[in-house]
This record gives structure tokens, C-alpha cells and sequence, in this order.
């Protein structure tokens, strides 16, 4: 089966095509960071504009890298939500058109599923059920993954997210948009024990997660330092940030570890998503987490851990296997929590 997949629910304006044969024919990632750069973050607006401009072509030139037409495929996948909502309508609406026009079913993916499942896309031995830690600019989840379609949420953020929490720090550090990455490298040769920043929630029960405290700290720390900050503060600064949040997750992980073997005494895997699981430290700190609870870890390669269009296809591809599909009048979903069991935690930054 060779699925199309639309990603427009951020910033990226993305299109793939994938085969459940986990092969990825095309995947096309259109950033627009020029755009919202000067801004020093997303804008809606002018993000739901640049989707528009560029999608059609995008999927055209999908095609073609695929070598393949729009006759070939057996259905097309849109992010159907959470995300900015113009973005989404833009993405669910191509994806329409090409479903009626070419008699293809049309899947309309949550976001975070695309997230949850890409990691299956890459590693055929990745059986059900799994713990995934989903970490993005917009979600900090830890889920208890137990087919496609059933996830059970274990914790949370109870504020902002653990992606924004390294986008807010990188602009308080003067690194500029987007903050994880640039942060990442300014932290190369810092020195993490410099700075004393908290560890939020570590030794809490549950495995919830909390990140405004410690931006407050990165404030604070600053404050106390000469403007502007020298290159030596900055890799510091940002050296200390990151290791606090690796430890802190860490911390949580632990947590959620028991939980999830509490659930299903047989699990077996740790994975790692979202834009946060591009980093090198945080991953290092998972990965030997998982070996000395005897697990697995498992982490998409750096290119599927931020948003693009493999991870809609791939879900989609999922999907359609188990027969699902979804009908031509999907209502684009700006919040769309994929356990809708969990309880509603009521922090800042929960965006679904
Ligand atoms: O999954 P994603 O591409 O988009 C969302 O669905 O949110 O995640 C983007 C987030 C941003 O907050 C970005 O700063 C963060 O992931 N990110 C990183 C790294 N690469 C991207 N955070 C820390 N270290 C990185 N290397
Ligand atoms: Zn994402």
C-alpha cells in the first residue's frame, strides 16, 4: 500500500510518500523559518499563507521524486489536528481534493500519532505495546502506546512544553528562533555544573512534567549577569539548561517506566518523538536509561523526530491497514488529545 501524507499543523509545510512496506519514496520538508524568523516565533497568519503557497507544489514534486502519479496510491493522509488551525485547513483540504478526485480514501492524522507511530516506520521489529516520551515544541507526554489508535496518556506537562520551554531559554540567551537546535549547539562546550537550575517535579510522584520554573531560573541567572551576555555565559547558561532538563526527564522517566511495567510486565521498548528527540543529549541520558531498566530504546533518526510528512503517510499507512479511513466532512481539529480519557491538566501551555 503507498500512502501520500500533508503535514501543515506548524511551521513546516511537509509531503511524503510512504509504502507499508516502510519504504519512504519522498519525503519533502519546506521550512519556514525565514519567514517567521524576524518575529522570533511562529505566527499563525503567516503560516497558514506559506502552506497555502507552497503545498500543491510540494506534493507535486513528492510525486515525481516517487516516481510515481496520483493513480498509484492507495489513499491520502492529512494532519488532521492538533495544531494552528489555518495550517491544518490548509493540509485537510488538499488532501480532500485529491481524495475525491482521484476516488482515494482520505485519513485525516492526529499529529501526536504521526509523532507516536514513526518509530514502527523505522524499526520493523517495534512491536505494541511501548512507552513513548513524545516531546515537542507543543506536547511533553509520556504514553503507554498499545496499538494504533490506543494510547494511554501516563503524565504531562502541568505548564509549558519541553520544546518551548528550549525555545523560551534560547531567546532569554539572545540564540535566536528556533531555540533547540541553536541551543543544542551553544551548550557544545559549555559547562553544565556552572549554573544550579532546578530539576522540576524530580522526585514527584507520577511521571507529570513541569518546565516553567525552570525558564523562570534561566531568567533569573541572567539577571544576575553583566549585558550582554559573553560567549562563554551563553555556552554555559545553556550547557546547565539542557542537563537539567535531561535529568529531570530522566527523573521521569524512571517514573514512568514503573508505571507502564506495572500496566504490562512484559514491556519491552523506550521510544523517543517530536523535535525535542533530535536532541543528542537527551537521548544519550534515555538510551542509558532504558539499558539499565533492560529495555530497549528506540529513536527515529534525527530527520522523523521533527515534523514531516513521512510520519502523516506512515500513519495514515497504519490505518488504512486496520481499514479506516475517515469521511470527506472531518471537521480539522485545533485540540485533539489522543487519550481523551486523561484527565485535563490545566497549565499554560497545554495545547491538547
Ligand atoms: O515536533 P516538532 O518539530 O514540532 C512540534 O510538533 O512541536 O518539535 C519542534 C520543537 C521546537 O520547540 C524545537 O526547538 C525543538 O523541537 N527541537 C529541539 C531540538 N531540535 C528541535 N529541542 C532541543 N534540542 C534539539 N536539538
Ligand atoms: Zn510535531
Amino acid at each position: 500500500m503507498t500512502v501520500l501524507g500533508i503535514e501543515t499543523s506548524c511551521d513546516e509545510t511537509a509531503v511524503a510518500v510512504v509504502t507499508s512496506g516502510r519504504e519512504i519514496r519522498s519525503n519533502l520538508v519546506l521550512s519556514q523559518l525565514a519567514e517567521h524568523g524576524p518575529y522570533g516565533g511562529v505566527v499563525p497568519e503567516i503560516a497558514a499563507r506559506a502552506h497555502l503557497e507552497q503545498v500543491d507544489g510540494l506534493m507535486a514534486r513528492a510525486l515525481a521524486e516517487a516516481g510515481l502519479d496520483f493513480a498509484d496510491l492507495d489513499g491520502v493522509a492529512a494532519t488532521g489536528g492538533p495544531g494552528l488551525i489555518g495550517g491544518v485547513i490548509v493540509g485537510v483540504m488538499t488532501a480532500k481534493a485529491v481524495a475525491a478526485v482521484h476516488g482515494l480514501p482520505f485519513l485525516a492524522v492526529n499529529h501526536l500519532e504521526g509523532h507516536a507511530l514513526t518509530a514502527r516506520l523505522t524499526d520493523p521489529e517495534l512491536d505494541f505495546p511501548y512507552l513513548l516520551l513524545l516531546v515537542s515544541g507543543g506536547h511533553s507526554q509520556f504514553l503507554l502506546v498499545e496499538g494504533v489508535g490506543r494510547y494511554r496518556r501516563l503524565g504531562t506537562t502541568i505548564d509549558d512544553a519541553v520544546g518551548e520551554a528550549f525555545d523560551k531559554a534560547a531567546k532569554l540567551m539572545g540564540l535566536g528562533y528556533p531555540g533547540g537546535p541553536l541551543l543544542e549547539r551553544a551548550a557544545e562546550n559549555g559547562d553544565s555544573a556552572r549554573f544550579a537550575l532546578p530539576r522540576p517535579m524530580k522526585g514527584r510522584p507520577g511521571c507529570n512534567l513541569s518546565f516553567s520554573g525552570l525558564k523562570t531560573a534561566v531568567r533569573f541567572a541572567i539577571e544576575a549577569l553583566p549585558t550582554p551576555l559573553s560567549e562563554a555565559d551563553r555556552r554555559d547558561l545553556a550547557a546547565s539548561f539542557q542537563e537539567a532538563v535531561a535529568d529531570a526527564l530522566a527523573d521521569r522517566a524512571r517514573r514512568a517506566v514503573a508505571l507502564a511495567r506495572a500496566a504490562h510486565p512484559g514491556l519491552r521498548a523506550l521510544v523517543v518523538a517530536g523535535g525535542v528527540a533530535a536532541n543528542r543529549v537527551i537521548r544519550a541520558r534515555l538510551a542509558d536509561l532504558a539499558e539499565g531498566a533492560g529495555m530497549r530504546f528506540v529513536a527515529p533518526p534525527l530527520s522523523l523526530c521533527t515534523d514531516n510528512g513521512a510520519m502523516i503517510a506512515w500513519a495514515g499507512a497504519e490505518r488504512l491497514a486496520m481499514g479506516l479511513a475517515d469521511p470527506l466532512d472531518f471537521a480539522p481539529r485545533p485540540r485533539w488529545p489522543l487519550d481523551p480519557a486523561a484527565p485535563r491538566v490545566t497549565g499554560a501551555g497545554i495545547k491538547a
